[in-house]
């Protein structure tokens, strides 16, 4: 039996050289013992054979496959991995067979270690510790159900660069400092005292909560309780939850009594907003009960609905923010000159557009009159919120593996999340049913750049975003 002690720091890194050697010397799954938490990598724990055989390739959905799962908390993990290694010599198709047990509970698992790190992105809370120096210094305490503290500190370190911090978890500490990060030994939670943004984010949330749209399942299932207790603004949720009918009641009393011009606005969306009705069963469906809606004002002045179009089982979904001028005049998305300039770096990113499933957050035009012509106007949260429910039928029919959102609106709709596009972008996030998003800037941003050569840069950043989308496809969903 040989055994492999694996460090718990780099681990996914070890595992794939082990692996490595264990299958050259054609060591079978059954012959190993693979142990975690080494203070370093040790393949040869027990007396190693000369390695004789040659290297197998594997694909490169393996080796994300084994790169994620590596993360995971089941101790089991480790000879999963290799035991399904082992067999692609031989099976090389079994990663996309669907009906295979082994790689179900591997996908289960990358999953769940996905959606992990998708958590600890929403749910951790910085609180300061020091503002004297030159830098800030926070501190935050986060209890992931998978070793996900090193893979995430990466994210954090693009997001609060500008800040020192220390993450710390049961089983790591992530320390950024200067720059540069450092892992250390997990720790008992330190003792974090509270800080002016506890009282912001709780404020804050008590404001964005809204009593009438209250569904408790749905909060809970996207906040876990078990994240509540770090968490500054879970202490308002169960007043806000015990207060909602009698706010919501209150709320509906109050409305008549609100400034006409709002209240009219008000009483408008209210009724608006269809009960929930059953979403279309086809694209042709979805497309004739689109042109009936009414669920935001923008239906009135548009010319017509434009939804989505592109194969049923595209793997990509692009969304843009809403039709243009000419996209609302011809009823289809992104023929416009943004859509023009995205067909035109999609084209030199090897991006098919044409195997993409191509729409919008909204899905009427919005815009101002002004002489003959007419300007384009953002579309507001209420409207983006109000087509939600367009998109995410789109979504439900298409069932694509991954989603380019490009610019803020679809960023927004999608993740739920309004923070800065700039610093997003060329990132991947998750919708809440976890289906990866990679962020772009819009194409028409593109077209406002005003000089050349700040232009031809934003071209290629975007034409790399495109490349990276075409070749996330090209790994996991050929
Ligand atoms: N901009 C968009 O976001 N979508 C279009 O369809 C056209 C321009």
């Amino acid at each position: 039996m040989r055994t492999v002690a694996l460090p718990d720091t780099d681990t996914a890194a070890a595992w794939r050289d082990a692996a490595r050697e264990l299958l050259a010397e054609r060591i079978p799954p059954d012959g190993v013992l693979w142990q975690y938490g080494a203070a370093e990598s040790d393949l040869f724990a027990t007396a190693p054979t000369p390695s004789t055989g040659g290297r197998t390739r594997v694909s490169r959905a393996f080796v994300d496959l084994a790169e994620a799962v590596c993360w995971h908390a089941e101790p089991e993990r480790f000879a999963r991995l290799y035991a399904l290694l082992w067999r692609l010599a031989d099976e090389r198709s079994v990663m996309t067979d669907r009906g295979d047990a082994a790689v179900a509970k591997l996908r289960e698992m990358e999953k769940s270690v996905y959606r992990d790190m998708h958590k600890m992105k929403a749910f951790l809370r910085f609180r300061e510790i020091d503002a004297t120096g030159s830098r800030r210094r926070f501190a935050a305490w986060f209890e992931p159900q998978h070793h996900i503290a090193e893979p995430s500190a990466a994210f954090f370190a693009r997001r609060f660069g500008d800040m020192d911090w220390i993450i710390a978890t049961p089983d790591r500490t992530v320390h950024f400092k200067d720059g540069e990060i450092a892992l250390a030994p997990g720790q008992p939670r330190p003792p974090l005292l509270k800080d002016a943004t506890e009282q912001l984010w709780t404020t804050y949330f008590r404001n964005i909560f809204n009593p009438a749209r209250l569904k408790v399942k749905a909060m809970q299932s996207e906040m876990p309780r078990r994240y509540w207790k770090n968490m500054p603004e879970a202490a308002a949720i169960p007043d806000l939850i015990a207060g909602a009918e009698a706010r919501a009641r209150e709320m509906q009393r109050a409305a008549p009594t609100l400034a006409p011009a709002r209240a009219a606005k008000i009483t408008e969306q209210l009724s608006m907003t269809p009960t929930d009705t059953p979403a279309p069963g086809s694209l042709s469906a979805l497309h004739q009960e689109a042109a009936n809606c009414t669920r935001c004002p923008l239906h009135r002045n548009a010319t017509q609905v434009v939804v989505g179009e592109g194969p049923r089982d595209a793997p990509l979904m692009v969304v843009g923010e809403q039709p243009g001028d000419q996209e609302d005049l011809a009823g289809r998305p992104f023929v416009g000159p943004a859509g023009q300039l995205f067909d035109r770096l999609a084209e030199e990113a090897g991006l098919d557009r044409d195997k993409a499933f191509v729409t919008n957050a909204v899905k009427h035009f919005k815009f101002q009159p002004r002489g003959k012509r007419r300007i384009h106007q953002k579309p507001d949260a209420g409207e983006v919120q109000a087509c939600r429910w367009w998109l995410e039928a789109e979504r439900r029919l298409i069932k694509p593996k991954l989603i380019l959102a490009m610019g803020a609106t679809a960023a927004m709709s999608l993740t739920g999340t309004g923070a800065g596009i700039m610093k997003r972008r060329g990132t991947f996030e998750r919708t809440e049913d976890d289906t990866p998003v990679l962020l772009t800037l819009h194409p028409s941003y593109l077209l406002r750049v005003p000089n050349a050569a700040a232009k031809a840069a934003a071209e290629r950043d975007f034409r790399a975003d495109l490349t990276l989308a075409a070749d996330w496809i090209a790994r996991n969903a050929a």
